[in-house]
């Protein structure tokens, strides 16, 4: 067998909408192209991610509901769907909201999905954890059970401000919970002119000491249209700006790790 050094990240920001769905799928997708193996994780009860691979979830499917609440899983290959030949995703459920509140009382809730990950790095190139727009103990899962973060966000002064509240708590955790714990970057996303982003925001960036990554992602159509035709960037616009972003991106993560 071989064995695979695995690299798992978390796609976390507090402020919805800044394409932390979108960049977990089309990030796998270019990552396919390098022969990597990657397991998606579901972690956001809105069950974004699954819905883009038109994962249709019955009772019996087995989600990442399971990991938090059973005791005993299947293995991931038996949990996780294959959407594409090398990229597996596990779902998320209606269900998973009401972990938030059933895990309140329950003991190593913080560890659960950490546990049933480190039992599968062997099988992966890369894990990313996508997750909600909020700070429940499903992202805390995510953040501890991660080596990386990826912060994506857009570029108003507005937005930034978001970016210094999710850094405060991957102190946080790092601190008490997951020393590993590191941000590997913001990435700007949803980029209408690279000559015009806006040097305020930057600047503002630059004074959280959060690494920012170089590449940014233009604005296109084409990431929903893509979405909404339940297709990869990589398979529906290919030949665009946006999808050279994305490639862009996925060289520089590549070099940065
Ligand atoms: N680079 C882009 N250009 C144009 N549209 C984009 C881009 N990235 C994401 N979008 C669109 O913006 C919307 C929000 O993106 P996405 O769902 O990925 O954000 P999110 O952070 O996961 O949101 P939530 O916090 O609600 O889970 C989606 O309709 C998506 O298709
Ligand atoms: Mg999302």
């Amino acid at each position: 067998m071989i064995m695979k050094k695995c690299v798992v990240f978390s796609l976390a920001n507090l402020k919805g909408g800044v394409g932390k769905t979108s960049i977990a799928v089309n990030l796998a997708g270019s990552l396919l192209s390098d022969n990597k193996t990657i397991l998606l994780v579901d972690n956001d009860p809105n069950g974004n991610l699954s819905s883009q691979f038109g994962l249709e979830i019955s009772e019996e499917s087995f989600t990442v509901e399971d990991v938090y609440v059973s005791k005993t899983t299947p293995g991931v290959f038996d949990m996780a769907a294959e959407v594409r030949p090398n990229l597996w995703v596990l779902a998320s459920s209606q269900g998973l909201s009401s972990v938030v509140s059933y895990l309140s009382s329950k003991p190593n809730r913080e560890t659960r999905l950490k546990n049933f990950l480190d039992k599968v790095l062997n099988d992966f190139d890369f894990i990313f954890i996508d997750n909600p727009p909020s700070l429940n103990v499903l992202t805390f899962n995510s953040l501890v059970a991660s080596h990386r973060v990826i912060i994506p966000t857009q570029l108003e002064d507005f937005s930034v401000e978001g970016v210094k509240k999710i850094s405060e708590t991957i102190q946080e955790i790092k601190k008490h919970f997951n020393p590993r714990l590191k941000i590997q970057g913001v990435l700007p996303n949803m980029v209408n002119d690279r000559r015009r982003i806006s040097k305020s925001a930057r600047e503002k960036l630059a004074s959280f000491h959060v690494p920012v990554f170089k590449t940014s992602i233009r604005s296109s159509v084409k990431v929903p249209e893509s979405a909404e035709m339940y297709k990869l960037v990589i398979e529906h616009a290919k030949s665009t700006p946006v999808y050279e972003d994305i490639s862009n991106f996925k060289d520089e993560l590549l070099s940065s790790l």
